[in-house]
């Protein structure tokens, strides 16, 4: 069997035929981000005040530094003009992506690149509920108000590192882009060659918290073969959605076909390799979607299928009986940077 990564791509956008069905705009939310409350953001300094150990982390990231380095950038300042606009944080369309924003009236202002928040929420309503033991002190809350906290937090907009599905789909919604405008007429990347082991692994990782601050751990083995799965699994949900958006045969339509099309044939053979009923299941349904030109509201529910598939597979497995995959994970090397402590 090819490794799953690298395998060979035949299907591109099929017939031109398609273009010619009208474009039935059913399409689900653009990027996760777009969805977001920023009024609700308290930023990431709020954050460092009792994770500082994190917080020094982030500060070593790309996601940091680009609040510096993105508005001085050429090619962003080209796209910006191709898109028509004057500047890079004019209007929402880069500031999505690229910052964490705050928002009083229609007013929004870029406090940092991708931050705390962006990944684990917009915090105003669950900063206090996460942190304060439910009014009692560290260690006296009984298991079930220790749940219900959670549960809270969650409820309030809360991305806990527990549910992989969610934050997994979350990295997707920024490095899958979906906007085809923005990629055949900006002349943006389609988006990076995002693997969830590699990427979490390198300069982003910060498990830190629960040894407090000793050792910045890599995942564990078992967390490693969930995270190959869910990733796989979240870019296929994510491409497919996104082919579901293409109304022209140009870059961006060939490329999240292509993405799409890898994709599902992933998560067949890690169908074939792990036998669980949830990814037979995703790569039936996934087979079958058409990835042609305005086909949103078939794309869109075959997405749905497979996002619920996705979140199933993170409810129910750890990742213990995955074994089978174990030569296919990225090893150390392939990891996208290193942490900074
Ligand atoms: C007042 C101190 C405090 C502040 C401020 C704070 N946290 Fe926490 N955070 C905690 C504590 C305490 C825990 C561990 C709670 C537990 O394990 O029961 C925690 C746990 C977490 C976790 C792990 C959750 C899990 O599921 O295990 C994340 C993620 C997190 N915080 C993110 C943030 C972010 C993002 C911010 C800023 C928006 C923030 N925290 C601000 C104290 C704080
Ligand atoms: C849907 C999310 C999304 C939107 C919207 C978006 N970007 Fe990006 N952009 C990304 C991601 C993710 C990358 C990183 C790709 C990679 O991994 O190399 C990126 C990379 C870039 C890069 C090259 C890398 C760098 O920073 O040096 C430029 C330039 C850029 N974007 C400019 C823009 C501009 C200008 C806009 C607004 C007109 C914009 N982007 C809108 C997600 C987005
Ligand atoms: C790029 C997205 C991203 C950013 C930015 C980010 N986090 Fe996280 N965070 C995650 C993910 C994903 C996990 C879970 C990783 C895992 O399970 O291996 C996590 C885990 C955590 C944990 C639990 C770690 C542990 O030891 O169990 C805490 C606490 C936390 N983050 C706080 C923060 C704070 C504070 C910031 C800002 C300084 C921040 N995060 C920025 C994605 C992010
Ligand atoms: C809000 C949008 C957004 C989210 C959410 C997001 N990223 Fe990013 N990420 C970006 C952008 C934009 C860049 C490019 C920054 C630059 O260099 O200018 C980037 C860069 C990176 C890089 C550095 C890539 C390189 O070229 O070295 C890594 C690694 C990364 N992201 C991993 C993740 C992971 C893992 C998650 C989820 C846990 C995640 N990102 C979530 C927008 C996002």
């Amino acid at each position: 069997m090819p490794p799953i990564a690298q395998n060979p791509v035949t299907t591109v956008v099929a017939a031109a035929a398609a273009a010619a069905v009208a474009f039935v705009s059913v399409l689900g939310p653009a990027a996760a981000q777009t969805a977001w409350d920023h009024r609700e953001i308290v930023g990431p300094d709020e954050c460092a005040e009792c994770h500082k150990a994190e917080t020094e982390v982030w500060r070593g990231t790309h996601h940091h530094s680009t609040f510096r380095s993105m508005p001085r950038n050429r090619e962003a300042n080209e796209i910006a003009r191709r898109m028509g606009l004057r500047r890079i944080k004019e209007g929402s369309l880069c500031l999505d992506c690229h910052f964490t924003t705050t928002q009083s009236g229609r007013r929004r202002d870029a406090i940092a690149g991708i931050s705390c928040e962006s990944c684990h929420g917009p915090a105003r309503d669950w900063i206090k509920v996460h942190s304060e033991f439910s009014g009692l002190k560290e260690g006296q809350e009984s298991p079930a108000q220790i749940s219900a906290r959670w549960a809270a937090a969650e409820r309030a907009g809360m991305i806990r590192p527990g549910d992989m599905y969610a934050w997994a789909k979350n990295c997707f919604s920024c490095h899958v882009v979906p906007q085809e405008d923005l990629v055949n007429r900006g002349g943006h990347t389609a988006g990076s060659a995002f693997e969830l082991v590699s990427w979490s692994q390198g300069e982003i990782r910060h498990n830190l918290w629960h040894n407090k601050g000793r050792r910045n751990e890599q995942a564990s083995r078992e967390t490693q073969r969930l995270m190959f799965v869910i990733g796989r699994a979240v870019e296929l949900e994510t491409a497919l959605r996104a082919v579901g958006r293409a109304t022209q045969r140009a870059d961006y339509a060939v490329a999240m076909a292509r993405r799409a099309d890898t994709a599902r044939r992933a998560v067949a053979q890690l169908a074939q390799l792990l036998g669980i009923r949830e990814l037979t299941q995703m790569a039936q349904v996934a087979g079958g979607a058409s990835l042609s030109l305005n086909n949103g509201s078939a794309l869109n529910r075959a997405a749905g299928q497979v996002g619920r598939l996705a979140q199933q597979i993170s409810d129910r497995y750890d990742g213990s009986r995955f074994g089978a995959i174990d030569r296919y994970l990225p090893s150390a090397s392939q990891y996208k940077g290193r942490p900074a402590r």
